[in-house]
């Protein structure tokens, strides 16, 4: 059973203002970060960046890009302090939300097959494992592979 919230996290979409809390975010969740260039070039694509708010401050946030009936959810994270609370759920359900109304037919992603939360997150929301991409992550010396999910919406 899923972390039940106890507050209504506050959804706006992200601004150059908020890049310095994001990328630290980034850095404490991720061996390999997304710079503040990558959220930066994915707000100038006109991606759908959103943060997720909590007390004031920076929680999660989410970047996704759709087009053509297609969803692609390109990061989702949540604050290390604040992870296996429900917020990672709440997100999630924001960008599928969006991605419907947005006409999506499917929502894709890739997540590294060492990522059991984002995958367990992932399968619990109904995305269903397609496929894998052979050495799709940096990860060291050597590279990671990369499970593709996706989610029909009706
Ligand atoms: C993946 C992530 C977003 C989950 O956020 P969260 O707020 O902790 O998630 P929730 O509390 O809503 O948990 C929802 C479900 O996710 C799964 N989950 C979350 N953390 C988990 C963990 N550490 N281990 C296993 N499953 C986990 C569980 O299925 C959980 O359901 P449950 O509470 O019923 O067991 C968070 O761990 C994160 O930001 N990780 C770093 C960034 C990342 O890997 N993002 C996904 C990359 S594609």
């Amino acid at each position: 059973m899923s972390a039940q919230l106890d507050f209504l996290p506050r959804f706006r979409r992200m601004s150059a203002d908020d890049l310095v809390a994001v990328e630290a975010i980034e850095r404490t969740v991720y061996t390999h970060p997304w710079t503040i260039g990558n959220f930066t070039d994915s707000m100038d694509a006109g991606y759908h960046c959103w943060i997720m708010e909590h007390d004031g401050g920076v929680a999660g946030y989410s970047v996704v890009m759709v087009a053509a009936g297609e969803a692609h959810l390109l990061n989702l994270s949540i604050a290390a302090p604040l992870q296996r609370q429900g917020l990672g759920s709440e997100l999630l359900r924001f960008v599928i939300k969006l991605a419907r109304d947005y006409a999506a037919q499917t929502i894709y992603l890739e997540v590294r097959e060492s990522n059991a939360a984002g995958r367990a997150l992932y399968a619990q929301h109904g995305f269903a494992e397609i496929g894998v991409r052979r050495s799709y992550y940096p990860a060291g010396v050597k590279r990671e592979d990369a499970v593709t999910m996706e989610k029909k919406l009706e």
